[in-house]
């Protein structure tokens, strides 16, 4: 009945879209710029059993052109049944809608008829199995083994595929949610979670900042509450809850560093939550509750620069926002550079210019194989997906341009720039004119630092040639001692290794020549158990090197390592080693078979298309 209600109006709703003008974010049909969502309702009942959420999304609305009686949303592979409308807050009738043809990258259109004094929409759906922003675990796929887990993923572009909704970055929205859950578990959001005191399966949400849709996030599961200090805190499973507090316990000191630096936190409290160790990536920055994977809780904090990058996204990308995925290095590569001045306050120069120096030395790495086009800071992702989009070039070429800045116009100087810059956009979608006006007006008005060479940096491909990069002292002599063993003047156990980071670990396999013998891999493996390493970034490093040579010892590890880990700056480049390898392609092929059922969907997906 919908339907035919919806093919009647398929002329009037749909016809001015495809006369219309170019959509302004390339990767969402909504119409935002017409009819907009301001305040978003969420009522939805988590369903472990059927691996579903039931409910519906109310779309508070702000009537943009007043001419215009539709809403575009977006959302992919949502069962919806029913849209209503009130046009007094009170009254509520059925919506005419018509879900539109499936765009592989993009999902379905739902447009909803309005009337002229429309003040809200309410939509409800169901999620399907297919839905790319979920994973849902089973228990066994947990720390604990006891409750099964739920999360989201909304970045880029997947919050449509579990709610329905104006999914673009230019849009910001406040939000309230309500989520049922089985009674023993916790469910935690992007928002204020503190009225949840009671564990009873009923929580309330409160998100009274406007963000952007794919900030919008949600878990649920065995989770338990620590916290570090006044204003910070952890929620895990309990095996994971004492070491990720001790591994995180100076986030208070990184968001003084912060603080200071570039303007007051502006989020109120900031909270981790370790995920199953299926979560795709590093950590994502929710606001007031980055997600973050279990892989960084190694006991000794040499991978907590994560957490600040995540906290530094609390400016560069939650506070100020890219307003299409184009601009990506707005978010990520101003929050390598703000993460990277965190380190220095915390840890001291010389920890951050080698973290740094590594950075570095990915992109370069990732620019021997990059299309020239994705090497410039002012991409085109149109008609792709935008998940592509975040590579070393908007991160690493990102942070580099605004350290050639601070070295330019001088640290302080530019560090004020940045504090003012967020402030100035606070809560804004911005693309990178607006970035550069600001910049030229603010930090640039005598010209010093040259228009060429600003545009530059943002439209030409690859690096400039003329790069001021830190030396590092430690770097140095790690690589000093490398060539003494290779030169076969010092064996490895006079290499001064007791004193090395984990960062100057990965100097040294970095460094490695690719063709090392059976020989000198097996007394390296003696020497540094690198094979055994329980630091996920070395045991990848390690085995990307050994992996080509077919050392036979890191099958076993290997194996538990592509079992228990689904994060894929890890997974990806081990199953391409694996891949490339003719010896070890079908090894390779019967274990992503076992390991794949627990990878997240989008891990899932990345894989399939490797074609093991
Ligand atoms: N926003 C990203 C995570 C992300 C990337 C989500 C791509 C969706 C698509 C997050 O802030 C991030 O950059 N995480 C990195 C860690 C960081 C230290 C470079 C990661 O996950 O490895
Ligand atoms: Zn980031």
């Amino acid at each position: 009945m919908v339907r035919v209600l919806g093919w009647l109006i398929f002329l009037g709703l749909f016809m001015p879209v495809l006369a219309g003008t170019a959509a302004p974010d390339p990767h969402s049909f909504a119409n935002f710029q017409q009819v907009r969502t301001r305040h978003l309702v969420l009522d939805l009942a988590v369903d472990f059993t059927r691996q579903q959420l039931t409910g519906f999304a109310e779309h508070q609305l702000e009537r943009l052109d007043p001419s215009i009686n539709r809403l575009v949303l977006d959302s992919r592979h949502l069962k919806i049944t029913t849209v209503t409308f009130t046009n007094d807050g009170v009254h509520w009738q059925k919506a005419a809608y018509l879900l539109g043809i499936e765009d592989a990258l993009k999902g379905q259109p739902l447009t909803i008829q309005l009337q002229n004094n429309t003040k809200a929409v309410r939509v409800y759906y169901q999620t399907t199995p297919q839905a790319s922003g979920l994973q849902w675990l089973t228990a066994a796929q947990t720390s604990e083994k006891k409750q099964p887990f739920l999360f989201s993923q909304s970045q880029a572009i997947h919050a449509r595929s579990w709610i329905p909704l104006q999914d673009t970055p230019a849009n910001r929205i406040t939000y309230q949610a309500r989520i049922k859950t089985p009674a023993d578990l916790l469910a935690v959001m992007s928002a204020d979670n503190s009225a949840n005191f009671n564990r009873n399966g009923d929580y309330q949400f409160d998100m009274p900042q406007p963000l952007p849709s794919y900030l919008i996030a949600l878990a649920v599961g065995d989770l338990h509450f620590k916290a570090m200090s006044a204003d910070t805190g952890v929620y895990a499973e309990k095996l994971w809850l004492d070491r990720a507090t001790a591994e995180f316990s100076d986030t208070q000191k990184m968001m003084d560093a912060a603080n200071q630096l570039f303007g007051k936190y502006p989020w109120k409290r900031y909270d981790l939550l370790v995920l199953p160790s299926s979560f795709p990536f590093g950590g994502m920055e929710n606001p007031r509750l980055s997600f973050v994977t279990p892989t960084i809780i190694t006991g000794d904090k040499s991978l907590i620069s994560l957490v600040a990058h995540e906290l530094a996204h609390s400016w560069s990308g939650n506070l100020v926002t890219n307003a299409s995925w184009n601009d990506v290095w707005l978010n990520e590569g101003f929050t390598n550079y703000v993460e990277n001045r965190i380190m220095q306050k915390v840890y001291g120069q010389p920890r951050a210019d080698m973290e740094l120096l590594l950075n570095v030395r990915a992109l370069r790495n990732l620019l021997t194989h990059q299309a020239p086009a994705d090497s410039r800071l002012q991409a085109d992702y149109r008609g792709r997906d935008p998940d592509e989009a975040f590579h070393q070039i908007p991160y690493v070429k990102g942070q580099l341009l605004l350290l050639a800045l601070a070295q330019h116009f001088g640290q302080a100087q530019f560090d004020q720039f940045l504090r003012d810059y967020f402030a100035h956009f606070a809560f804004q979608s911005i693309e990178t004119e607006s970035f550069v006006r600001y910049f030229q007006q603010q930090l640039n008005s005598k010209q010093s630092f040259s228009e060429q060479a600003l545009s530059r940096w943002l439209t030409a491909p690859g690096l400039p040639d003329e790069l001021a990069l830190p030396a590092s002292d430690a770097f140095a002599r790690v690589s000093v001692a490398q060539q003494q063993w290779l030169a076969g003047k010092a064996g490895l156990r006079l290499l001064p290794t007791t004193q090395w980071s984990v960062h100057e670990w990965l100097h040294f396999i970095d460094l490695l020549p690719r063709e090392l013998t059976e020989q000198q891999l097996s007394e390296l493996d003696l020497a540094f158990s690198l094979s055994q390493s329980s630091n996920a970034e070395i045991f990848t490093a390690w085995a990307q090197l050994v992996i080509p040579l077919n050392y036979q010892p890191i099958i076993q590890p290997l194996r538990q390592f592509l079992l228990s880990v689904g994060r894929q700056k890890f997974i990806v480049p081990l199953y391409s080693e694996l891949k490339a390898n003719p010896q070890w392609r079908s090894w390779a092929r019967q274990v992503y078979r076992e390991a794949r059922p627990g990878y997240h969907p989008l891990a899932q997906q990345q894989l399939d298309k490797l074609t093991l």
